[in-house]
């Protein structure tokens, strides 16, 4: 869970499941050899890094300061963030990286005698200096900065090339809840499929609102979006579950046509033609 002010989604809690390694698409052998391997989100890393207080909280310092140095800049620019949510942000990178942020926050904003206390970050103290630069410099979102979103009751893993899922998609989510409430059993217990499942966010939140038997089939044509989709999958225990493959739209579910008993889909915003292909 989130500590001080929660991410902007309609809903925030955020629990961690599972510290497992990126896995293997569920689905992929048959349509590429080499599947991505997706980025393990900030979070999720091992707390490998020793720093010192003091160093962490000159960096801090830093931050704060490049942070201050946005002023107004985004807002005029493009309506972009101010800097009271870029500060919030600061304190959420922070969070990801440490090994038990929720004294050290408090820790930090304070002049204390601690100066020598050593704490353990899932990134190198350099590393951090570069993600921040990143995020303010070159404006890089800042779900890719950490790796992952919040996204209803879940975080999902997400980096370049793969969709944010957007706050506005929970609803679909909601939607599909209200329709398998009480006597609906055909479609609680059905197969459900989500074309274009990017970062695999409503597959597995229809996933977790259906019944014991109903299950998901999640399509992207995108190798990345496959590969993240199924990381996602595997870290919410949903593989029984819920299959990602790999194909355009429909086109990987002919073996179970006629079965689908539900179909969602949040299709690409921009008639640009995708760039990626299955063969
Ligand atoms: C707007 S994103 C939505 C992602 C996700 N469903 C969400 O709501 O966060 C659209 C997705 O459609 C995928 N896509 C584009 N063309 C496709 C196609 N022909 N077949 C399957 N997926 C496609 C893209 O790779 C992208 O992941």
């Amino acid at each position: 869970m989130r500590l001080g002010f929660p991410r902007p989604s309609l809903s925030t809690f955020a629990p961690i499941l599972s510290h497992a390694n990126p896995g293997q698409p569920t689905t992929c052998s048959s349509k590429y050899l080499t599947p991505p391997k997706p980025q393990t989100p900030l979070f999720l890393r091992p707390p490998t890094h020793s720093v010192t207080l003091s160093d962490l909280r000159k960096w801090k310092n830093w931050a704060k300061i490049l942070t201050s140095s946005v002023g107004s800049n985004f807002i005029d620019a493009d309506n972009g963030p101010d800097t009271t949510l870029l500060h919030r942000e600061l304190n959420w990178l922070i969070e990801d990286a440490l090994e038990n942020p929720k004294p050290l926050l408090t820790q930090l904003g304070n002049d204390c005698d601690d100066e020598g206390t050593v704490v353990n970050l899932r990134a190198e103290l350099g590393g951090l200096y570069e993600l921040w630069k990143q995020r303010i410099e070159e404006r890089r979102p800042f779900q890719y900065v950490v790796g992952c979103e919040h996204w209803r009751d879940l975080v999902l893993s997400v980096e370049e090339g793969i969709l944010i899922p957007r706050p506005e998609t929970e609803l679909i989510v909601d939607l599909v809840a209200d329709l398998v409430k009480g006597d609906n059993g055909e479609l609680r217990e059905g197969l459900w499929a989500d074309l274009g499942t990017g970062s695999g966010a409503l597959g597995i939140g229809i996933g977790r609102v259906l019944g014991t038997c109903g299950r998901v089939i999640g399509t992207d044509l995108s190798p990345d979006a496959v590969a993240v989709a199924a990381y996602n999958v595997q870290r919410y225990n949903l593989r029984d579950k819920i299959e990602i493959k790999l194909g355009s739209w429909f086109e990987p579910l002919k073996d179970v046509k006629g079965q689908l008993v539900g179909l969602v889909s949040n299709p690409p915003y921009t008639e640009q033609p995708y760039k990626w292909t299955t063969s």
